[in-house]
């Protein structure tokens, strides 16, 4: 939906807000759904301070309604924004942020807060939040209480709370407000069992229309996946404890369509025994088919996932079972625990106070408890299955980065993945959803098929193939660089001329993590690729990528700074994508005499030219 289409009577915030009586709008921009839910806990707790509130998808509102926020007395619009990529707004966002860039529009009147999500191993951190904050103010609106920031790499649980807490005071001082501030625990859904529905009316993991699994038509997208076979599933590593797998998916007959540095999204399921595991601890019949039901009538979100289900579609496909609860779902167990000491030690775990930050940081977090984890620890908390289907994030799409090339394999997808699995602190061993999913799925046993869909990215290869290009990748960095070099080399073999392909790539030890080696070394040898290789674990001292690259300088200075060549990195945000950047910066000042900030503006001008692209992620 786009802002210009939807119809104003039923998408018109303003209308809602006078219906109901509210004066707290809270929007998100949201990717992975927790913008999303930091907005749902805001809007719910404007109650204690009788503010009713309501979320907003800024897509599905015309955020030009902004200006007449100043029509209803005390009124008060909140603004949860993700950013994403290279400091990017989230889809959903995206329309309302080239809006309010863009637009000169007169926002007196209308006051406001901003909440952003980010991470600070990314270069552009929480970049859409800080500058809708600072723009919604020079267009006139009042800021009700100061940006508040969340960086998702250290605990963003925490510092949304620490926020809330001191902004809920002052949102009270702004207006005026008196509220006791009571805590009250509502329910946002309520549960209607419905044994006498139609089996064909039931859900059984579709992710919107009905039997859209059954039925495929395109176009297939997010709300809308494609069922793909899983043709190859091979390992990759030789040794070493771990895996890496190598998957090639058919989509051909989807009209999905691909290039080299695309994205494929994959919807996963969850652990069949966990589920089970799950419904044991509620006591649930998992076969129950319910249906969940928003009380605020006027919210364009009827239900949390799509109902009628059973409780184990929804464990399986709709939950996000395995994710590690945030504190106010502890704060709700707690009032399922018969023995006081537990409810006390889940409420002080939920609570602002440093010692219980600091249990909360260990118990939970630290220990990777997840809810089945969290039940099974705390004996006497015993919720009813509703209100947990209620309170756990939806299950999100996981993306991989394409490791094929489409000039090559038109109708196959290629993916490169890391199984996720570790121990924790409390013996337990947690397995990552979809990369144990994927693990499971064995052409050689027949037909398996795995719902996706195509994103788009930035990360591209030159349009002029005689442009060299440089490439980091260690680990399953590679991915898109796979698809990078097979599509040079097709060109190359399509007669084109090709510029210098020089890769970087990284591992622990060249006999067991070296993926792709045979492949690598033949467009070696076949003078497509210059392969440069740090191997970190095969000596006392660590080798990385980027001790190889400041030995390049010079190399790296001619590519970027004499041929005007692309730049590329890809993998782990947290460490190696920021040295490698800090190197990039580090040559470029002593090989293109420059000082340091000449130098990252150099860097930023790439970014512009996309002459430097990142495809990073944590
Ligand atoms: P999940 O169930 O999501 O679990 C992962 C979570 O477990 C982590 O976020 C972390 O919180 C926790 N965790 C993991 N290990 C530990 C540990 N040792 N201790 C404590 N907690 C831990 N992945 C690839 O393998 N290849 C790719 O090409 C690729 N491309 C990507 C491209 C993009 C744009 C993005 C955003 C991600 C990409 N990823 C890629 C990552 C991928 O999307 C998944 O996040 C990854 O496969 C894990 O998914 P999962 O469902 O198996 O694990
Ligand atoms: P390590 O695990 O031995 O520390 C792929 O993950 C490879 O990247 C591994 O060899 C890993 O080494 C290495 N690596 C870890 N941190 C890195 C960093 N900051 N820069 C470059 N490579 C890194």
């Amino acid at each position: 939906t786009t802002v210009s289409t939807v119809s104003t009577t039923e998408n018109s915030f303003i209308k809602k807000l006078k219906a109901s009586g509210r004066s707290l709008v809270v929007f998100y921009g949201s990717q992975t759904g927790t913008a999303e839910e930091f907005a749902g806990r805001l809007a719910k707790e404007g109650l204690r301070y009788r503010m009713k509130g309501m979320v907003a998808d800024p897509e599905e509102c015309d955020m030009e309604e902004l200006l007449q926020m100043k029509d209803i007395p005390n009124s008060l619009a909140v603004f949860c924004l993700a950013t994403y990529g290279e400091g990017d707004p989230t889809d959903n966002a995206m329309e309302f942020y080239e809006w309010i860039t863009n637009g000169e529009v007169d926002l007196t009147g209308l006051n406001y807060a901003v909440f952003g999500l980010g991470n600070k191993t990314y270069e552009h951190y929480n970049k859409v939040a800080i500058y809708v904050d600072k723009r919604l103010e020079e267009l006139g609106a009042t800021r009700v209480f100061e940006l508040g920031l969340g960086d998702d790499d250290a605990n963003i649980e925490d510092d949304f709370i620490t926020w809330k807490d001191r902004f809920w005071p002052s949102v009270c001082d702004f207006f005026g407000i008196e509220g006791s501030g009571e805590e009250v625990l509502m329910r946002q859904f309520r549960l209607l069992e419905q044994p006498d529905v139609q089996p064909d009316r039931i859900y059984t993991g579709e992710i919107a229309r009905l039997h859209s699994m059954q039925n495929q038509r395109p176009p297939f997208d997010a709300k809308n996946p494609f069922l793909a076979s899983v043709i190859v599933n091979r390992e990759l590593h030789k040794g070493g404890g771990r895996s890496c797998m190598h998957i090639e998916l058919d989509i051909d007959g989807s009209k999905m369509r691909y290039d080299a540095g695309d994205h494929i999204a994959m919807y996963p399921i969850n652990d069949k025994i966990l589920v089970e595991k799950l419904g044991k601890l509620c006591d649930a019949n998992l076969d129950t088919v319910f249906s969940l039901i928003n009380t605020d009538t006027d919210s364009s979100k009827k239900h949390p996932f799509p109902c009628p289900t059973t409780y184990r579609t929804a464990l399986t496909h709709y939950l996000e079972i395995t994710a590690i609860p945030r504190t106010h779902i502890l704060k709700e167990l707690a009032e399922y625990c018969s023995d006081e000491k537990d409810k006390e030690f889940l409420r002080n775990m939920a609570s602002i106070t440093p010692e219980g930050k600091e249990k909360y940081q260990n118990w939970i977090q630290n220990s990777s408890r997840n809810i089945v984890h969290i039940l099974e620890d705390i004996k006497s908390c015993r919720p009813p299955i509703d209100h947990i289907c209620e309170l756990l994030p939806r299950l999100q799409p996981r993306y991989y980065s394409i490791s094929s090339s489409s000039k090559l394999y038109p109708t196959n997808v290629h993916i490169t993945a890391v199984l996720v699995q570790y121990e924790t602190p409390t013996g337990r061993v947690n397995k990552g959803v979809a990369t144990s999913y994927m693990k499971e799925k064995n052409p050689s046993v027949g037909e398996v098929k795995v719902p996706v869909f195509i994103r788009k990215s930035q990360f591209r290869l030159p349009t002029k193939s005689e442009i060299p290009i440089i490439m980091v990748g260690p680990g399953t960095g590679l991915a898109p660089f796979r698809g990078f070099i097979q599509e040079r080399q097709f060109l190359r073999d399509g007669g084109k001329v090709v510029g210098d392909t020089i890769l970087y790539f990284g591992c622990r030890k060249k006999d067991e993590d070296f993926i792709y080696r045979e492949e690598l070394e033949q467009y070696v040898q076949n003078g497509t690729l210059t392969l440069k290789t740090a191997f970190s674990r095969d000596q006392q001292e660590k080798i990385y990528v980027t001790h190889l690259i400041e030995q390049d300088a010079d190399l790296i200075w001619k590519v970027i700074g004499e041929q005007k060549g692309h730049f590329y990195i890809c993998g782990d945000a947290k460490n190696m994508a920021v040295d490698v950047r800090n190197i990039l910066v580090k040559i470029l000042s002593t090989k293109g005499n420059m000082n340091e900030s000449d130098a990252v503006q150099y860097i930023k001008k790439m970014e512009a030219q996309k002459r430097y692209s990142a495809d990073v992620w944590s």
